[in-house]
């Protein structure tokens, strides 16, 4: 077996590599003078595993290209961020199922998908090989316990992350609640209230995705009113677009926090071992 990965994965494939003691595959990526995607890929075995997150239209085509390349041997994809998944639905007629046209997209030439807290398990079906998702919430609870916390409370953004929430609260005991989110616009949400204090505790908001912002920063605005003492923030996929990280260091959130599902700075969390270990474990 060999790990390859497309050039936004190449952190977490190596560390996935080393997990599994496989070799790495080196790849060669550039472009045509019209800006198609070329890649050259060093030599594969009989078993290839793909680490390719989709964090933009880019890295899709990237990822296309290389399961072509790999598909004539055995070949696993690990799809650590997908793109296009919140559209996991038809919201208005005329509109795409986008998660279903990635899904379908990404099936031709591999014989298995994983994914990594994908936006909703529902998008699983669409994928027409066998495809699971596996779940970091435990990870993120044992960085989360490398922080000095007062009293926490683990709290996620709206109802669809409370199972997540749960899974972080689990490792270290901690209360765990949520707020009402309803989406004003693409960057503007409301929050409501949620049941348990917030005052004179450390709250740690905990979501998917953050993309915008919009949803902690107006989230953490509302805890600090209610008294919190800090808020921090922990992803899974931290897209981060439009200066995102920056907005929400600035709005007091005392620290910010991802996985290197998509390849950042602050991705302080690692998937690796647990990719490794369902990989082991089909
Ligand atoms: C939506 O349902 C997701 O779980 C996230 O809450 C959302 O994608 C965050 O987006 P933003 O950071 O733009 O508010």
């Amino acid at each position: 077996m060999r790990v390859i990965s497309t050039e936004h994965s190449q952190v977490l494939a190596t560390r996935v590599a080393r997990a599994l003691d496989v070799k790495l595959v080196d790849v060669k990526f550039s472009r045509f003078p019209d800006g198609e995607h070329y890649l050259k890929t060093g030599e594969l075995d009989d078993e290839t595993v793909i680490i390719g997150s989709v964090p933009d239209n880019d890295a899709l085509v990237q990822l296309i290209l290389l399961i072509d390349t790999c598909a004539e041997s055995r070949c696993r994809l690990v799809i650590p961020y997908m793109a296009y998944a919140r559209q996991d639905k038809q919201f208005n007629k005329g509109e795409p199922l986008s998660a279903r046209a990635v899904a379908r997209a990404l099936s031709s030439g591999v014989d298995d998908v994983t994914t990594i807290n994908i936006h909703d398990p529902s998008i699983l079906p669409y994928f027409s090989v066998p495809a699971r998702n596996i779940s970091i919430a435990e990870d993120i609870g044992m960085y989360l316990r490398t922080l000095d916390l007062k009293n926490p409370l683990i709290l996620a953004p709206d109802d669809g992350a409370l199972n997540f929430a749960k899974g972080v609260a689990a490792v270290g005991g901690w209360d765990v609640d949520h707020l009402e989110k309803t989406r004003l616009s693409g960057v503007e949400v409301k929050m409501d209230s949620k049941q348990l204090s917030a005052s004179s505790r450390s709250i740690v908001i905990v979501d998917d995705i953050i993309s915008t912002g919009g949803t902690i920063a107006t989230a953490a605005g509302m805890l600090y009113q209610q008294g919190a003492t800090e808020v921090y923030t922990a992803c899974v996929h931290g897209v981060l677009t439009s200066g995102a990280y920056a907005r929400l260091m600035a709005s007091g959130i005392r620290d910010v926090v991802c996985s290197d599902t998509i390849e950042r700075a602050c991705s302080r969390i690692s998937a690796a071992d647990r990719i490794a270990h369902a990989l082991k474990n089909p």
